[in-house]
């Protein structure tokens, strides 16, 4: 029988990515890490509230409230470990435990920047449509959304190769966002990374997309000025 990967990763593979990743300790992502490297790029407003989905113990928050220091942060992930470890280094951060693909666990605010980095892959399918709904219902207008994750032209459905049962999920996760036509790519990147490489014979195996989208509610839509 087919397992349920949110499950999975809620009891059991979000702390044991913690305890794989944290144990030596926890700091705020350095100015060469892609997405702060992003972040200098984009004209955001001096003061602003980001939140980061997925965003394990918040070193990408810590890192972008470092050089936008009127900016608040909040961070949604499933780990415990995570969000105590996160919360007790890095206070100025709120903390939520929770799912991105659970309505319930989603704050009641809106943001001017949401991230979701390296965790679509791990969603699973039957609840993609309602993360994407849940992290589009968290975007002010004019808002960003900064996704990163792997990336292939043609889906693939990796074993993941910490646990039996779950699968990486490989696809343009910018797609589904940008066939609701209220988002405009305005950054994109993708190519090849090192640390991946499940299938040497595919091509695209060790490839991520980096992109930012900016919510436009209304000027994506030519009006007809005919009456
Ligand atoms: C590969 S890590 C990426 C961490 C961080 N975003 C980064 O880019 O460094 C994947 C993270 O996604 C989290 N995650 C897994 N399933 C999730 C879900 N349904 N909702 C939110 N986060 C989830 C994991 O616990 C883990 O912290």
């Amino acid at each position: 029988m087919k397992k349920n990967q949110e499950k999975l990763f809620i009891e059991q593979q979000a702390d044991a990515y913690f305890d794989r990743n944290f144990t030596k300790g926890i700091q705020a992502a350095s100015k060469e890490h892609k997405i702060i490297q992003l972040i200098k790029t984009i004209d955001l407003p001096k003061t602003g509230n980001l939140i980061d989905l997925g965003g394990a113990v918040g070193s990408v928050a810590a890192g972008i409230i470092k050089i936008c220091p009127d900016w608040k942060g909040t961070v949604l992930e499933p780990s415990q470990k995570a969000t105590k470890a996160g919360s007790k280094i890095f206070p100025w951060i709120d903390f939520i435990c929770g799912s991105v693909a659970k309505k319930k666990d989603m704050p009641n605010k809106v943001f001017d920047l949401a991230i979701i980095s390296m965790v679509f892959s791990w969603i699973d399918r039957s609840l993609l449509s309602q993360a994407i709904a849940n992290i589009d219902s968290l975007v002010k207008p004019s808002g960003y959304i900064i996704i990163r994750d792997f990336y292939t032209p043609f889906p693939r459905a990796n074993n993941y190769h910490h646990k039996d049962g779950i699968f990486t999920y490989k696809q343009d996760y910018t797609s589904p966002f940008k066939s609701l036509n209220i988002y405009t790519e305005i950054y994109r990147e993708s190519g090849p990374v090192k640390h991946s490489n499940f299938d040497n014979n595919d091509p695209y195996d060790d490839w991520t997309l980096t992109s930012v989208l900016q919510k436009d509610l209304f000027d994506r839509y030519r009006r007809n000025i005919i009456k």
